[in-house]
């Protein structure tokens, strides 16, 4: 069946694209579209096409699939301004999302018109790669340059209005599209055209504004090349001819797709598809999630309120007592009190965030709970005592969740009616934030609580990764490995700044040691000596030793580093000095790159043991963990596809 189909309105031509699931940009589908403004063209009877999509979106893009091979014409570029130049004005109907490749060719249109539910973006950036077919080039000439910089560098999509209030669209309808679009053509026919996009002037910014963007764009990029290149991109369309702008557009293009950014990119962008839909899952219900109960409402009860409040659920949070409940509930409202502030909500969004929350300290607000996640002390006797009282409180088909970092939810399940129904959904801090959720399902976890987990993840746009039972599932055992690998360098004599400053160079937002005084030394520290007390071989770490000193991290004034107080810039420690000095080897040299090939090398080491041991079921699985709860530089891939590169340059 052909990607592309033809009927006719009168004297409008529908041109519809089918191509499932998202209408990419395929040499099929390219080829499709070529024709048909051929036929069309040839066609006294047709004044103009309508452009609109089958299924779910609107053209999502270029084929992903397609970028590891070498292109094929039709090329896209000159498809776009094949369908600009046709005979008759194309009106491009937008519902879903428009992006990329698939945005491109509505600029190739006469005119764009949108559902309102639609949005439009050049999500490029986020592949690694620059548009590659005159993004950079119409989008400054249809809403201006800045209005072009914000969305080629971000890779954000924007909504329907807001894409009406930039100029990138020309109206937004509600309803039946086709017959809007369709509305729209004849009265466009009545007027006078606008000129093609390529056509319409562009008006160049002085060197400050060029030089203002390269700063913000750098900031927010991290270490990321494309949107700097999108950036040159963009001053090249403000300041070249239409032509030279696409030739060097096109060049930038080319090259990116090629780069190892591109590649590990493309990795997770693959990998982030496959993780919400396991595959031994496919044909399970999850059950249905109308209410979802939290146990505590500290640091991570709280936050794990506010995303299922954010998600639009209702929410019964229960405390031990009324003080616990008094300083859960102050939690929950300073999260939406800082969303307030920082403008991502309105006070009345903040006020109905808090209105959907049932604060008690009865169990019994919990009998018609769907789902309940545990999130008190850290202590299996008050773990099981919770979960005591649920077994009595919640329906007997309720999904009941812990959220343990270290315990072993085997033993928190144990006495539990329907144990089948039980899982860990182990969040990350801060649990409104973080992406990361890892599936932790026991030997009696069913089916159908498994599926509900991965339902719960979707609900809330987090990425659930599954993971099986050991010490710190799969990303803090890791984070273990990476950390005693770290320590391991100090021994040998590598500066403490100097492993920190080579993992801010690899790409992480703080190294190893300044990110244990930020989060404190003490947590870790404190399950060490608890396995200790249980007799286990716990070698003492150069955290123990600063831990009995008292240097907890910042929140103590010092940990692997001095802070003056206001001051969270860590400064080189005489006190660690003295007291790590007996257990340093001199000084050893050693440089940036070869410290963060190292310590990556350590975790790809960790992840290799996790997946032999059937922890996790797939090596991207690792990588999503530490991309999504670890702060890893998303555009190298994650450390199991970094290290698998092996050449990999840092
Ligand atoms: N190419 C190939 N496959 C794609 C694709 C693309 N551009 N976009 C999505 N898919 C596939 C997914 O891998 C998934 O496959 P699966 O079912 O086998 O796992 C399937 O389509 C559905 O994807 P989602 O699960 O993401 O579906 P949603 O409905 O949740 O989201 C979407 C739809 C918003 C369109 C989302 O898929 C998306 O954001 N896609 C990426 C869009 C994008 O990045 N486009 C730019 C491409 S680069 C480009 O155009 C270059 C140009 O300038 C030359
Ligand atoms: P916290 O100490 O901030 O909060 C625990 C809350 O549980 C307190 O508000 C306390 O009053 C409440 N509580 C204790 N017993 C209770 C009971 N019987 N009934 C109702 N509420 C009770 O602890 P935090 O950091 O929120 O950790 C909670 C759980 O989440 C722990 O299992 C921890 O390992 C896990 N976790 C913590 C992360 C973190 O970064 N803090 C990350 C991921 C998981």
């Amino acid at each position: 069946m052909s990607v592309v189909s033809i009927d006719h309105q009168g004297d409008i031509a529908i041109v519809t694209v089918d191509n499932p699931p998202v209408n990419a940009l395929s040499k099929a589908l390219r080829q499709g579209l070529w024709d048909a403004v051929e036929t069309l063209d040839a066609d006294p009877s047709v004044r103009a096409a309508v452009l609109i999509c089958a299924g779910r979106t609107f053209i999502a893009g270029a084929d992903v699939t397609e970028f590891g091979k070498p292109p094929q014409e039709p090329h896209l570029p000159d498809l776009v301004d094949r369908i600009e130049g046709a005979e008759k004005p194309w009106i491009a109907a937008i519902h879903g999302s428009a992006l990329g490749g698939g945005f491109e060719v509505a600029m190739g249109c006469r005119f764009r018109v949108a559902l309102d539910s639609a949005s439009v973006g050049l999500p490029e950036v986020s592949l690694g790669i620059v548009p590659g077919a005159s993004g950079t080039v119409r989008t400054p000439r249809l809403a201006g340059v800045e209005a072009a910089v914000d969305l080629v560098t971000s890779g954000k999509p924007v909504r329907a209005a807001k894409a009406l209030s930039l100029g990138l669209i020309d109206a937004v309808f509600a309803g039946d599209l086709q017959a809007s679009a369709v509305a729209f053509a004849r009265d466009a026919l009545t007027r006078d055209l606008p000129p093609p996009v390529s056509e319409r002037p562009v008006t160049a910014p002085d060197d400050a504004f060029w030089d203002d963007r390269r700063k913000t764009v750098a900031k927010a990029a991290k270490g990321a090349d494309a949107p700097l290149r999108a950036l040159d991109c963009l001053r090249k369309a403000a300041e070249a001819p239409f032509a030279e702008a696409m030739a060097h557009e096109r060049q930038t293009f080319l090259e990116l797709r090629g780069s190892d950014q591109a590649a590990a990119l493309r990795h997770v962008f693959f990998a982030e598809r496959a993780a919400p839909r396991p595959p031994h899952l496919r044909d399970v219900d999850p059950l249905p999630l109308r209410r979802v109960g939290v146990i505590g409402g500290g640091t991570m009860g709280a936050g794990i309120a506010a995303a299922l409040r954010d998600a639009g659920l209702p929410v019964v949070l229960v405390e031990r007592d009324s003080e616990a409940l008094a300083r859960g509930t102050a939690n929950l409202r300073a999260i939406f009190e800082g969303a307030v502030k920082r403008g991502k909500l309105s006070d009345a969004q903040a006020e109905a965030r808090m209105a959907g929350v049932t604060a008690t300290t009865d169990y019994a607000a919990l009998a018609d709970a769907d789902l309940v996640i545990e999130a008190v002390f850290e202590e299996i006797a008050v773990k099981r005592a919770v979960f005591d009282q649920l077994a009595t409180a919640c329906r007997l088909d309720a999904v009941l969740a812990t959220n343990t970092s270290y315990l072993d939810p085997r033993l928190i399940a144990d006495g539990l009616p329907n144990p089948d129904r039980f899982l860990g959904l182990h969040f990350f801090s801060p649990a409104n934030v973080m992406r990361l959720l890892e599936i932790v399902p026991v030997p009696q976890t069913s089916d159908r609580t498994l599926a509900t987990g991965f339902a719960l993840a979707r609900a809330l746009n987090k990425i659930p990764v599954q993971s099986g039972i050991c010490e710190g599932f799969i990303g803090n055992r890791i984070l273990k490995r990476y950390r005693a690998g770290a320590e391991a360098l100090v021994r040998q004599g590598v500066p403490i700044a100097e492993i920190d400053a080579a993992m801010r160079a690899y790409g992480l937002a703080m190294g190893p040691f300044e990110a244990q005084d930020l989060g404190g030394l003490d947590i870790a520290f404190l399950q060490r000596e608890g396995a200790r007390a249980l007799g286990q071989d716990v070698p003492e770490t150069l955290g123990d030793i600063l831990v009995r000193a008292g240097r907890k991290g910042q929140k103590t004034g010092g940990g692997w580093y001095d802070y003056t107080p206001g001051d969270r810039r860590p400064q080189p420690s005489p006190m660690v000095a003295a007291l790590l000095a007996g257990r340093i080897a001199g000084t050893a040299a050693m440089d940036r790159d070869a410290i963060a090939r190292h310590l990556v090398g350590e975790m790809a080491a960790e992840g290799q043991a996790i997946l032999d041991e059937g922890i996790a079921a797939r090596a991207s699985d690792i990588d999503l963990v530490e991309i999504h709860g670890y702060g890893f530089p998303r555009w190298r891939g994650g450390p199991m596809f970094a290290s698998a590169a092996g050449t990999r340059t840092v």
